[in-house]
């Protein structure tokens, strides 16, 4: 049993609903299997049919993915979920599952390279129209909206530039022009931002980050009502196939039941270090929605309940000397991805970011002195003092 007002830690904890059913285990068993036995061949008839509930076959449900998709529903306030084998796959799948061909999409311009690559790239060429909007210009998205527009996705905060984008102000114009509003909330995470508690239609997450935790998955997820769940599983994710493993659902849940430990202190490290940052004189800028001059610090603090451990910053540095930054660190490792309990740094105009032309990054403003701090849980004075001894270098 799964009680609706109980606070977010014992819902990470119980919100999959319990012990699994079958045998008692405290721990969801991992269903590693691709398909379950008819009774009969009246009840595989019936299965198909849809005239009786239960597991066919992994690629249409499995009971460990269940666990994972009814805690992630209970964690987001939605009313069901649906995992997928990667973050781009959901992000895929609610693209397919609200446009075709002759549509018009609407997106912001800071977003995952991966993202911006989907949206920039392989849409338009189902003849579904792109544009890019400034998202935390709500004007400028109202009026790229179009009589074919039939989605608005917009990422906040948004990865790299952490650009905070209005949440409630993009539901009132979604709701206005009957367009779904998709929110990709893998920075923020459940914990600190609910987005379907706005109004939003649905939530998207690359739960390879912080709903695992811990670096060794790779996983999507979207969040959202009963029917357009149902859609998506139907019309989309079956037959497109993009589904998670019952192993990769099993260490998201395992992830999730620490998530409110990780997140608090990834984001005490992220406030320390950003604050460290913003006074160290080699640092031009730094982007944090925690701080209060970041130009969005009055809406997050509105839309978030803190701000988590993704720091990004401007280097006072050519690329040479960025370079010898990134190869002097000791500690925070140098590579792509972020949420994991390890701190993780990479330069995104020439990685996760590479996606985006050089006149598209200034587009989006994304600086290529930018560096992206995915700030771990580690002790936060090692985790300055190796940026410290760093920039010295630098
Ligand atoms: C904000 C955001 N959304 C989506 C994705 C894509 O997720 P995945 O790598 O799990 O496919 C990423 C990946 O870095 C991301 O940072």
């Amino acid at each position: 049993m799964v009680k609706r007002n109980w606070g977010f830690a014992t819902l990470a904890v119980h919100g999959s609903g319990g012990v699994c059913p079958h045998t008692g285990a405290v721990s969801m068993p991992i269903y590693q299997s691709s398909t379950f036995a008819f009774h009969s061949a009246e009840h595989g008839e019936k299965l198909f049919a849809g005239e009786e509930t239960g597991y066919i076959y992994s690629r249409l449900s499995n009971p460990t993915i269940d666990a994972l998709q009814r805690e992630m529903a209970s964690l987001e306030k939605g009313e069901a979920a649906l995992a997928f084998s990667s973050g781009m796959a959901a992000s895929t799948a609610a693209a397919l599952a609200f446009c075709q061909s002759g549509d018009s999409v609407l997106c912001t311009k800071v977003v995952y390279g991966g993202t911006y690559a989907l949206f920039a790239h392989i849409i338009p060429r189902l003849g579904i129209e792109t544009i890019f909007v400034d998202g935390t210009n709500l004007e400028e998205i109202e009026r790229a909206i179009k009589p074919n527009t039939k989605l608005l996705f917009i990422e906040t905060p948004a990865n790299p530039t952490l650009d905070i984008v209005d949440i409630e102000g993009c539901v009132a114009i979604a709701r206005g022009h009957n367009i779904a509003l998709a929110v990709d909330n893998t920075f923020a995470t459940p914990y600190y931002q609910q987005p379907l508690t706005f109004g939003a239609d649905l939530v998207i997450h690359s739960a390879t980050k912080y709903i695992g935790g811990h670096g060794d998955t790779v996983a999507g997820l979207i969040v959202s009502n009963k029917e357009i769940i149902q859609r998506i599983h139907d019309e989309v994710l079956v037959d497109m196939g993009a589904v998670i493993s019952p192993f990769n659902a099993w260490l998201l849940l395992r992830g999730l039941k620490t998530l409110p430990v990780r997140m608090d202190r990834h984001s005490a490290n992220g406030m320390r270090v950003a604050q460290f940052l913003s006074f160290h004189p080699k640092v031009e800028r730094v982007y944090y929605p925690g701080l209060s001059i970041h130009p969005q610090h009055e809406l997050a603090k509105k839309q978030m309940t803190n701000f988590g451990g993704m720091v990004s910053f401007d280097l006072k540095a050519d690329q040479t000397q960025i370079r010898r930054f990134l190869d002097s660190l000791e500690l925070c490792t140098l590579a792509v991805s972020l949420g994991d309990c390890d701190t993780l740094i990479c330069h995104p105009a020439s990685t996760t970011h590479s996606t985006y032309s050089p006149e598209e990054l200034k587009d989006a403003r994304i600086n290529e002195k930018l560096v992206r701090l995915s700030v771990g849980v580690e002790d936060p004075k090692d985790i300055i003092d190796d940026l410290h001894q760093a920039l010295r270098k630098t």
